[in-house]
């Protein structure tokens, strides 16, 4: 079959070292091809393919020799096929086409499997094989390492599933294996979990272990923990409790969560553990961003189902993908998963009402209109209310949002701003009754000395009020 061709001019096209299979260009075999061009000699057209990172760019699949002589002959425009790989590995398509001419060396060979696996390491050594020209046991033999360090990913994303309570067909689901995988690797938790208590019990720290294992800090501590009191727990962690209902801290720890727009201190979360759980509890948190309610869920030894639209599957696979859409009808309820088990305690920490809208993905609510955004609360506490059990307390955090902006505090009318009595109206109407109201303010730190006195100049009232509702449902 004769493949359609195009004229792309040479200067659009690049050479992109990560999907290339050599180490370097062979300047004698560019220089004959060079020759020939000069000869009047007609070469097969190269193939290229859009580059992903670079509009009107192609990278590379075949000809690197070609286009090289063509540039160094000064030719302006090479007789192209423009491949559409479909999800192929484009290093390891290139690879194929290298080797037609010219196997690879052993150390390009290597190095392609190597790059190969550590892009998509479900490849396995027959595939990578048959691109690079080598037999399936020698593919094995340049991966080996790399393999051990997966399987070794994979234990810890199974035990941490698995410590929050997911049942194991969704994590099997989640992480793309079978369920008698997850089975097996469950039965080696004793022993890695054993290494782990030995360097504890020798006085390693927990961010020592952390690291010299390849846990994150909160599986550590979930381990370090283990059978202690909420209150041990809150003390070895550092987090000196509050009695009374205002929580305010100025920074978050940086040791549970994700660098995360909107995150708030786990110290927050820990709190409304301590106040309104107890130990292996079901905590739902539907909204997770960053994963700070998971990472504390495990400090303080609490199971927890934990949702959000952006999905990490490498550094946040208990964080499952779910984007919250308003249900057509009321009666069709949106909810993502199938398992029996319904929450004991439900943290819901949304975007707050117009905030930080650029820094979510597309769909996020912090996009919607005044209206549409109490609307899709109101759907939310409700469908909330259907998946939960009589007993199942709610967390709501939100802040008061006022156009302070550029107005003096006397001069705002009211019109356009959420506040806490708005929540409250549509919590009540949808079957959730408030038992506390905790102010958890944000940090004024963020606001620079300047910024201050020309809002106090103006008289303009800031808002860095922020409250934790909890709640219970009601009979009806
Ligand atoms: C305030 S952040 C949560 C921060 C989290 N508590 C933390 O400390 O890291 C709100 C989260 O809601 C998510 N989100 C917004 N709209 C959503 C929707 N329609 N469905 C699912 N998640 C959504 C955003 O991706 C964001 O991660």
């Amino acid at each position: 079959m004769i493949k359609p061709t195009t004229r792309i001019p040479i200067s659009s096209i690049i050479l992109d070292e990560d999907i290339y299979p050599r180490n370097g260009i062979d300047l004698r075999r560019v220089g004959i091809f060079a020759e020939n061009i000069r000869d009047g000699f007609k070469f097969e057209p190269i193939e290229l393919e859009p580059d992903p990172d670079k509009p009107g760019r192609y990278r590379l699949l075949d000809g690197a020799h070609r286009w090289s002589a063509y540039k160094s002959n000064g030719v302006a425009e090479a007789e192209a096929v423009i491949k559409n790989l479909d999800g192929t590995n484009p290093l390891l398509y290139a690879a194929k086409k290298a080797i037609g001419p010219r196997q690879l060396t052993e150390d390009e060979a290597r190095d392609t499997a190597r790059r190969a696996y550590n892009k998509n390491p479900a490849l396995t050594s027959s595939a990578i094989g048959k691109a690079i020209g080598r037999a399936r046991q020698t593919v094995d033999s340049y991966i080996a390492d790399l393999r051990a360090a997966t399987q070794m990913g994979l234990d810890i994303k199974i035990f941490r599933m698995n410590r929050l309570g997911i049942p194991q067909d969704r994590i099997a689901k989640r992480l793309g294996v079978d369920q008698k995988t997850i089975h097996n690797h469950l039965g080696k938790m004793p022993v890695l979990a054993n290494f782990l208590n030995t360097d504890l019990s020798r006085g390693f720290t927990v961010a020592q272990v952390a690291e010299k294992h390849g846990w994150t800090e909160p599986m550590v501590w979930s381990l370090a923990l283990e059978a202690k009191e909420d209150l041990e727990r809150f003390k070895e962690l550092g987090w000196g409790l509050r009695t009374w209902d205002l929580w305010e801290w100025n920074d978050c720890d940086r040791r549970f969560g994700d660098d995360w727009p909107g995150r708030i201190p786990a110290q927050l979360i820990a709190h409304i553990l301590y106040y309104f759980s107890k130990q292996t509890d079901l905590i739902l948190d539907p909204m997770a961003g960053g994963g700070v309610t998971p990472d504390t869920c495990l400090a303080l030894n609490r199971r927890c189902w934990a949702f959000d639209m952006t999905d990490r599957p490498e550094t946040r696979p208990e964080i499952e993908p779910c984007t919250w859409t308003l249900p057509d009808s009321p009666d069709k309820p949106d909810w993502p998963i199938t398992s029996k088990g319904k929450p004991d305690l439900i943290i819901f920490d949304p975007p707050y009402f117009d905030k930080k809208a650029a820094d979510y993905a597309e769909k996020s609510i912090s996009d919607l209109s005044k209206k549409e955004y109490l609307e899709f609360l109101e759907a939310f506490f409700a469908l909330l209310k259907r998946n939960a059990k009589k007993t199942t307390r709610l967390a709501f955090i939100n802040a008061d949002w006022r156009d302070f902006q550029n107005k003096p505090a006397a001069e705002e009318s009211g019109k356009g701003s959420i506040l806490i009595d708005d929540y409250l109206r549509i919590l009540s109407r949808t079957g959730w009754q408030h038992t506390h109201i905790i102010q958890a303010p944000m940090s004024a730190q963020r606001f620079s000395s300047v910024v201050v006195s020309a809002m106090q100049k103006k008289r303009i009232l800031g808002v860095t009020s922020r409250y934790v509702i909890i709640l219970r449902r009601t009979k009806k």
